[in-house]
């Protein structure tokens, strides 16, 4: 059965929006705990336009599921991560201009650099996901530089429609199969919805968790974050 991280970042965003102390991750993060959620997911992005050090740090103490951290593959944030062990980071690739991620990360042609950083958290005891495209060369490169785990990008999938939709719905099972067959730990997000996650039905042991931020704050604003959790775990428990 797939489980689901919960990606705070969007509460954070908010509070960034007037630069005060309100609303607080941190509370969301518990919330969403109690509706169900299996992990916490942060983006501490190099242009800190949502999450700061204070929010992964205190979450650090109060996260009672797992902490995920993505980030993109820079010193600073590196040596970060490595002061707060977090259960999982995910890398991403950043672009300064980007609403949100736009792709997945591209480990070939990043190999190198993303094989020593993927060594340093393997030393520390961290293990390390891959931000991905739906792409056999790039989950074969991944595993060949020693990541734990993928997270496929369905980013394009939720936005396309019709035909191209099915296509790129095929593209994420086959990838999740490859990766499998591989001994990858899968996981998926991005623009998934109470709607596009419900796709997955039959395919939930190809998908080990699912990371999904914004829809489910969207929803939290009506209905709060306890029962906007519950309603997704319940999707996807039922997968
Ligand atoms: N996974 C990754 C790697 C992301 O960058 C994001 C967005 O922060 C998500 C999942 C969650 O995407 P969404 O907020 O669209 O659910």
């Amino acid at each position: 059965m797939s489980t689901l991280a919960v990606n705070v970042d969007h509460i954070a965003t908010l509070r960034e929006a007037r630069k005060v102390n309100y609303p607080e991750p941190v509370t969301a993060a518990g919330l969403a705990e109690i509706g169900g959620a299996d992990g916490v997911v942060v983006h501490l992005r190099g242009d800190r336009r949502h999450i700061q050090e204070r929010d992964v740090e205190i979450l650090r103490k109060t996260v009672k599921t797992k902490l995920i951290l993505e980030m993109a593959n820079r010193k600073e944030t590196v040596d970060f991560a490595l002061k707060i062990k977090p259960e999982l980071i995910t890398l991403v690739p950043e672009r300064d201009e980007e609403i949100s991620t736009e792709g997945g990360l591209d480990v070939i042609k990043y190999e190198k650099k993303t094989a020593e950083t993927i060594h340093i958290f393997k030393n520390a005891n961290i293990p390390v996901s891959i931000f991905i495209d739906p792409n056999t060369k790039q989950i074969e490169c991944a595993k060949n530089i020693d990541a734990d785990a993928i997270e496929i990008h369905t980013g394009k999938f939720c936005e396309e429609t019709n035909e191209k939709k099915e296509k790129e719905f095929k593209k994420i099972i086959d990838a999740a199969k490859f990766a499998k067959e591989l001994s990858l730990k899968v996981n998926a997000g991005h623009g998934l919805c109470y709607t596009t996650v419900k796709k997955f039905k039959g395919f939930s042991n190809l998908i080990d968790e699912f990371s999904i931020g914004h829809s489910i704050i969207s929803r939290a604003v009506f209905v709060g974050i306890k029962q906007a959790v519950k309603d997704m775990v319940e999707i996807i428990q039922n997968l």
